[in-house]
């Protein structure tokens, strides 16, 4: 056992949420506790601002200046937090459902006024599907707000996991008052004229006692009957359950008042998963194990043609990293070493000598890299865990200047990898298919295919719903399968197969048409 230490003061997490929730704000919150920044504002480049949303070359821009701010590490209390960032645009969920492969749990940010929103479901899909362990914050309580009790039965119904809140609001809007923390027992007042004060916090031993009332005036009865109603309505809050993901913590407040923030961080640091076991498709992989693995989830291209650089973000697994230690890449049964590996300390990028699990570590890459390579220190394990998903858009993609057809396949390889779209090479016409999550990702695809790698490429409109993978144990019946679907067969880019379903009806038939064939809606089965 090596690091016991290191690997449980760890804290590995995802902030998610639908647009406008308040994700920055409370990163930003966050930071400024850490002390990892000291002013409001520091974070705001991370977001890609409302005006932009159809403005590709800016939301690239932005995301571009956002390497810095994709892990931000910081010490709170004796622990070491790492925030992975994730893209609040949909457009980009692909890369937020891959960052959510390198997090040991996940805060969602909710609006308090418009409760559960759709890009809140599909992140939530995704930490069901890992099992990832959430507590959930309710922002904004400084805006009129739903009724709280209807507010956490739509997240138990919306989200579909059990609740447990931690705090209690005490009215919202104008009258908002304050959080009640019942992980702690005590009162914290809200003073709207004090902006970014830390509350004032009472300590209270007995909700029933009548200096209640001087607190929080009649409000106070209100207080008493919520708290009693939860605990006869919630069970007992148990870690195990938060841990197991059946149970979700909710905190209430307001991040741009800084407000309830410091309630959410201290418990978060107290009950959150230090670094978890890994699965590989060879054995499940421990944090304390002595030697070191890790995978890649990320990896972020330089848009500057003159510096066709990338940057790989690995998660530590298990062991220490070490800088300028031979490692072995298990793909391509490479070792390699890295003389400047970084790690990302709020803005700051620095290079770094070690890293724990946990962590995540920045590695120059040319174009070793893609997404969900193993490095270890010999031994040949796969990561499990890193699905593509179905993409929900596609279009053919050709080659518009036939002298350049080496550069247009080597620019598409290379986009794969970096996992900014997925491609499909039809059976029958060998036709190449992209697909994509956002409509977006097709403009940025044509633009850097141009820019880095001087290939033109066009688009064809395809009729097509979803790519399903197929498997069967039934040899015969699988290629009796593919036979008969011959023209709607593809593979993907490891050469896996593909039906390309051109309608959800199209797909139910197949399905009942073959029921010794699975279908499978993501890459990893
Ligand atoms: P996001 O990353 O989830 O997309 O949300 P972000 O933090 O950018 O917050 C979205 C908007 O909501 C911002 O206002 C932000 O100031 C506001 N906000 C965040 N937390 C609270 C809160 O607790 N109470 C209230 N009343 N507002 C909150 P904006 O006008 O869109 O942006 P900005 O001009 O303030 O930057």
């Amino acid at each position: 056992m090596a690091n016991t230490k290191e690997i449980n003061r760890r804290r590995t997490f995802g902030i998610v949420s639908h647009p406008d929730a308040g994700k920055t704000t409370l990163t930003e919150k966050l930071l400024l506790f850490g002390g990892a920044i000291q002013e409001a504002g520091a974070v705001k480049s991370n977001k890609i601002k409302k005006s932009a949303t159809s403005d590709w070359m800016e939301i690239e821009r932005q995301r571009g200046i956002s390497v810095a701010t994709s892990v931000m590490g910081f010490e709170y209390n004796n622990h070491k937090i790492n925030i992975l960032d994730t893209p609040g645009h949909q457009d980009f969920a692909e890369d937020t459902f891959r960052t959510l492969t390198a997090v040991d749990s996940v805060i969602i940010v909710i609006d308090a006024a418009k409760g559960v929103e759709p890009q809140t479901k599909k992140l939530m899909q995704v930490c069901r599907m890992r099992k990832t362990a959430v507590i959930v914050f309710v922002n904004k309580m400084d805006r009129p707000s739903k009724d709280t009790f209807d507010l956490l039965d739509e997240i138990e119904n919306e989200l579909e996991i059990g609740v447990r809140p931690l705090s209690w609001p005490i009215n919202n809007g104008p009258e908002f008052k304050g959080v009640y923390n019942i992980y702690t027992d005590n009162l914290v007042l809200f003073n709207a004229n004090e902006k970014l004060s830390n509350g004032n916090s009472v300590e209270f031993t007995d909700i029933n006692d009548p200096e209640l009332e001087e607190y929080i005036g009649d409000d106070a009865s209100q207080l008493r009957e919520d708290l009693e109603l939860i605990e006869g309505v919630y069970s007992e809050f148990n870690i195990d359950s938060y841990r197991k993901a059946d149970i979700a913590p909710v905190f209430f407040g307001s991040a741009l008042n800084n407000f309830g923030v410091k309630e959410l961080l201290d418990c978060f640091v107290d009950i959150a998963p230090p670094p978890l076991p890994v699965e590989t498709e060879e054995r499940k992989v421990m944090a304390e194990e002595d030697k070191f693995s890790g995978f890649v989830f990320k990896i972020h291209a330089n848009m500057d043609p003159n510096h066709r650089d990338r940057i790989a973000f690995v998660k530590v697994c298990s062991g220490k990293f070490k800088r300028n230690t031979n490692y072995l890449h298990v793909r391509n049964g490479k070792t390699m070493k890295f003389s400047s590996p970084t790690a990302f300390m709020a803005s700051k990028k620095s290079i770094i000598d070690e890293a724990y699990p946990g962590d995540i570590v920045g590695l120059h890459d040319t174009g070793n890299f893609k997404i969900g390579d193993s490095l270890t220190e010999g031994e040949k394990l796969h990561f499990k865990g890193l699905p593509s998903f179905s993409p929900e858009l596609f279009k053919y993609i050709e080659n518009a200047n036939p002298m350049k057809s080496k550069q247009l396949a080597k620019g598409i390889e290379q986009l794969m990898d970096e996992g900014v779209a997925q491609l499909f090479t039809g059976r029958a016409s060998t036709r190449k298919i992209i697909g994509t999550v956002g409509a977006l990702q097709f403009e940025v695809i044509q633009y850097r295919l141009l820019h880095e790698y001087g290939a033109s490429c066009r688009y064809e409109a395809i009729k097509l719903y979803k790519t399903v993978w197929i498997t069967s144990d039934n040899e015969g019946k699988l290629k009796e399968f593919i036979d008969r679907k011959y023209q709607q067969m593809a593979f993907d880019k490891e050469g896996r197969d593909v039906f390309l379903a051109d309608s959800p009806y199209a797909l139910q038939i197949a399905q009942d048409k073959f029921p010794e064939i699975q279908f499978h809606y993501t890459s990893e089965f």
